[in-house]
């Protein structure tokens, strides 16, 4: 009897391919949907064919061990993102990853948005004083930004997200530059981050968290920018050093920074809540109703199709 572990309570509808398979028991989520600890996955792994994890599961080398000793054939994470899970120790024990790439592009690219606007012309600082009762009335030197419209935005990352940033970009008449580790062969493209970093007006981050990507934007880098610019991370907090980040903001060295994603999640640096022009949102970047439940059918599809013998199309390869 296949069991599956689903470590948290789905959107609904989100569990329904796993319907498919003959005999299930499903194992999960606790009723009171807290997460289940390190220790916990470690017990439980063994004892699953599958897990279909969230981000914030630590399916690490020590789970995926234990559970390739035992029953554990799937991990599917109701991500596309998934520093979370030791790919290489899921190959290395024939334990087969998957994400959800492709059925989120566009809204995250939507909060990617989101935060360009609300940082660039400062809405968060506009908006906490009007209701603390601090808007005295129209002012012409009142809560200026930085204009969107027309300015040159750099894409860090240019993959699906980034490419859905770049569309976005295109209907405010914005100039875009973009980075990749190989070149695209597209107009834009810059081989080198520090320049790309100097030349934008605005930053936008779309890379995977790697060793290589980790503080990929840190103190040296920041200090390239320009002092009017805007930089926006719905990637994964550890590409920024928010210390340096925050440095910069209160220094005035950048303009603003609007982030979805922390370095420590759910703890926020605290210089970077005391930092002045900044939007903090929390890790919202794919939260629509429609796209979190095609993440969850897409993760628990590529479950079915593995205990169904089958190959998902969205494996992760290490
Ligand atoms: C969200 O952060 C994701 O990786 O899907």
């Amino acid at each position: 009897m296949p069991r599956v572990l689903v470590t948290r309570r789905l959107p609904d509808g989100g569990a329904d391919p796993l319907a498919s398979i003959a005999d299930l028991e499903l194992v999960g989520p606790k009723s009171d949907d807290s997460p289940y600890s390190h220790d916990e996955l470690v017990a439980m792994a063994p004892q699953c064919d599958a897990i279909v994890a969230l981000l914030t599961d630590p399916i690490d080398a020590t789970v995926i061990e234990a559970g390739s000793a035992g029953a554990l054939r799937v991990v599917a994470n109701v991500a596309v993102g998934y520093n979370n899970i030791d790919v290489t120790a899921a190959a290395a024990h024939g334990v087969v990853v998957c994400n959800t790439p492709g059925v989120l592009d566009e809204t995250t690219a939507d909060t990617a948005f989101l935060l360009i606007l609300a940082a660039a012309r400062l809405a968060h600082e506009a908006e906490t004083d009007l209701r603390a009762g601090r808007w005295a009335g129209w002012g012409i030197n009142q809560y200026l930004g930085i204009d969107v419209h027309g300015a040159t935005l750099g894409i860090v990352g240019y993959g699906r997200i980034g490419r859905a940033v770049a569309r976005r970009a295109a209907g405010f008449g914005m100039g875009v530059l973009h980075h990749a580790r190989t070149p695209s062969g597209e107009p834009g493209f810059v081989a080198d981050l520090d320049e790309l970093l100097a030349e934008a007006d605005i930053v936008t981050l779309h890379t995977p968290l790697s060793p290589q990507t980790t503080h990929l934007i840190d103190a040296r880098r920041l200090a390239l920018m320009k002092p009017t610019s805007v930089l926006v991370n719905t990637a994964r907090g550890p590409v920024v050093d928010e210390a340096a980040l925050a440095a910069a903001l209160h220094a005035g060295t950048i303009f603003a920074a609007g982030l979805d994603v922390y370095e420590r999640e759910p703890e926020v640096h605290p210089e970077l809540l005391r930092a002045p022009r900044t939007v903090l949102l929390p890790h919202i970047g794919s939260g629509s109703t429609a796209t979190r439940r095609r993440m969850a059918e897409l993760a628990t599809s590529a479950v079915a199709t593995v205990l169904h013998g089958g190959t998902p199309p969205n494996l992760v390869h290490p």
